[in-house]
């Protein structure tokens, strides 16, 4: 589980950092940087993925001119704050961190890796920067020197490795023969738990596609949601709990799916209501299919460790957003699956258990200044009483949170903490 993200020089953060938990929600007003994080934590999962920087920030076309990864939303140009040209990203779990420090290269110049670092629990794993170590004589920025600890107890330096700067370590590393086992196996986990990351943009068009039975992974704008929907509901136990959310979340009296296939093999989800009538995925309304896909997100065969929910909100009448995040909030209590929400809306924090709340966050601007902050939404003390009286209105009120920050942190954010430091 992620616990932490810190952000140096992202995007709209100069320093910030968002603790977070299995079910974190994310509220702040247009243009705060709640998608920004989005970007952060697929610039995280484009890592797992093997990538190059150049193709985590770019795109990643396979054989035949397939898209297979979008790049990041404004390129190198804009991935760093206020036009500079490095950044640092570094990820808190709950037995190692990992940071990652990049030159996003300019006049040409591809995006590089200046530094990196991988900690478990009894020191670093692998190091580009380590304390005591003297600096590289021979600088050559195509390179990245990393060394590893010589174990035993005083942890000296051990061997340095040399990797090409313009891909991270940790997936080159996995691939050395110079790396020692346990430096290997380290990285190796933290790049499958990195891969487990999905990053849901439900889009009604693909939700509404038929697809082929055995596509049990739901896509990113909710593709593949008719045989997500068929394989979950060959159990009959799982099969009849989706009903009584579907019926719960939405209007329809739902008492069963059929999944009926077209002359190409592929199948389409039906919804068959109590008098008989049946609702095809073509026809049901974007909001069911919202629904249909969260649920399938979160009780389909192969769930995802890490969701990412953009406006989580959208499309769903605010009587039934309550039963949806209880739903969430179910599905994350015991873990593994935690999800991160982006919202517009300070209302929802009303929506959410007392223990959903305490772990929501709210990204500002603080008017006259170019950056944004993070803060739990907790730390705003007037916040928290307004939500403990349920103060709907209050809240609701244009920018009554951003106010409340305002007002009591003047000087926020600030989070200084260089990599290496
Ligand atoms: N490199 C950068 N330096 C400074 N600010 C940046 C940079 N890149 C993006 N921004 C700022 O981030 C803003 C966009 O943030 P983001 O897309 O995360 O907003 P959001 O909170 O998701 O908003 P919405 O709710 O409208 O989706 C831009 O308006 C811009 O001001
Ligand atoms: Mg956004």
């Amino acid at each position: 589980m992620i616990k932490k993200l810190c952000l140096t020089n992202f995007k709209n953060f100069k320093h910030a950092e968002l603790e977070l938990a299995r079910f974190s929600v994310l509220v702040g007003t247009n243009a705060s940087g709640k998608s920004n994080l989005r970007d952060a934590f697929r610039f995280i999962h484009g890592i797992s993925r093997g990538y190059t920087l150049a193709e985590i920030i770019g795109a990643k076309y396979i054989e035949g001119g397939v898209l297979q990864w979008s790049g990041l939303r404004g390129g190198t140009r804009e991935l760093v704050f206020d036009s500079g040209s490095t950044f640092e990203l570094k990820i808190g779990l709950a037995a190692a961190s990992y940071e990652i420090a990049v030159d996003v290269g300019s006049n040409g110049k591809p995006p590089r890796v200046l530094q990196e670092r991988l900690t478990g629990p009894g020191g670093y794993i692998f190091d580009s920067h380590p304390p005591d170590d003297p600096p590289d004589q021979e600088h050559n920025p195509r390179y990245v020197f990393v060394r590893l600890p010589r174990g035993g107890q005083n942890r000296k330096l051990g061997k340095r490795l040399r990797f090409a700067s313009n891909q991270p370590v940790l997936t080159q590393i996995v691939e050395s023969g110079d790396a020692a086992k346990g430096v290997i196996a380290a990285a190796k986990s933290l790049i499958s738990e990195l891969q487990s990351m999905r990053f849901l943009d439900l889009a009604p068009d693909a939700m509404r596609r038929p697809s082929l039975p055995g596509q049990n992974i739901l896509g990113d704008q909710g593709d593949n949601l008719s045989s997500v929907l068929q394989a979950i509901c060959a159990d009959d136990h799982t099969k009849a709990a989706v009903i009584n959310w579907i019926k719960d979340l939405t209007p329809l009296d739902v008492t069963d799916f059929e999944f009926v296939p077209d002359q190409t093999g592929k199948i389409l989800a039906f919804m068959v209501e109590s008098g008989g009538r049946k609702t095809s995925a073509y026809s049901a309304s974007d909001g069911t299919l919202r629904f249909l896909a969260m649920i399938a997100a979160l009780l389909g065969p192969e769930p995802a460790q890490f969701y990412f929910f953009e406006e989580l909100e959208n499309g769903i009448h605010p009587t039934r957003l309550a039963l949806l995040l209880q739903l969430i909030e179910q599905k994350t209590a015991k873990g593994p699956i935690q999800i991160v929400a982006t919202s517009h809306s300070p209302q929802l924090l009303a929506l959410l258990s007392p223990d959903a709340r305490n772990s929501a966050s709210l990204v500002y601007r603080l008017e006259g200044r170019p950056d944004a902050g993070i803060c739990q939404i907790t730390e705003i003390p007037e916040a928290k009483r307004v939500l403990e009286d349920n103060d709907l209105a209050r809240l609701h009120s244009s920018g009554w949170l951003e106010n409340a920050v305002e007002f009591t942190r003047p000087d926020v954010p600030s989070h200084p903490g260089e990599i290496g430091a």
